[in-house]
């Protein structure tokens, strides 16, 4: 992990290792959707470090002992549609009890803005930690705006969670969410003139859904 409180770059071998083999373009759609989903699982533990911890009362064979628990209903992923929930799944895998929001938002390929089309998050939102979660944060219009809409809903906290960034999308998010940690497996070198990431994996969910 990096020293900066704001990005945790999660350096652990497992996920670089699954990483690259999803950037290499010739990984077909059913190895891509599995790694993400591993990829996801490994980056749930980090992201989840700091959660809270309760003690119970539980019943061993042995004896009774008080023993830590979380509760996981506690927590709110929200996926940025449709390429978050490629991140969704893998997380419900090792969090099964969180509750789950989306937020529908596209970039308009012309302005590259984001324009907010779906909106259903849990209720209850002040008593939630949140993790937004989206692969790419690239230009981070969609990014930013999500989590401008999320915290009007008031909720306890927010992380943001992708798989990859690049300097551009880090100072968009530093500049509008200075208090909502990024948490991505590789800070890649730039963006191109289209908004896409280099060298980056290519439109990801594309690549999920098999849709290109
Ligand atoms: N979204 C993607 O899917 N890929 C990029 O490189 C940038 C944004």
């Amino acid at each position: 992990m990096s020293n900066d409180p704001f990005v945790h770059v999660i350096s652990h071998p497992l996920v670089q290792h699954k990483l690259t083999l999803m950037r290499r373009k010739d990984a077909s759609t059913s190895s891509f959707r599995r790694l993400l989903n591993e990829l996801s699982m490994l980056m749930a533990y980090e992201v989840t470090r700091d959660m809270e911890i309760s003690y119970v009362s539980i019943d061993t064979p042995m004896e009774t002992m008080q023993a830590p628990t979380i509760d996981g209903k506690k927590l709110a992923l929200i996926s940025i549609l449709r390429a978050g929930t490629g991140i969704l799944d893998g997380m419900l895998q090792v969090v099964p009890g969180a509750r789950v929001g989306h937020i529908g938002i596209y970039r308009n390929p012309d302005t590259l803005q984001a324009v907010e089309y779906f909106f259903k998050v849990p209720q209850n939102m002040p008593e939630r930690d949140v993790i937004v979660v989206d692969p790419m944060l690239a230009t981070g219009n969609s990014a930013v705006a999500a989590i401008a809409r999320i915290k009007l809903t008031q909720p306890k906290s927010i992380k943001f969670l992708c798989l990859l960034t690049c300097p551009e999308g880090v100072a968009a998010m530093r500049s509008a969410h200075p208090d909502v940690p990024i948490y991505t497996a590789a800070i890649d070198r730039q963006l191109n003139e289209d908004g896409y990431i280099l060298p980056g994996l290519g439109d990801a969910g594309d690549r999920i859904f098999g849709t290109k």
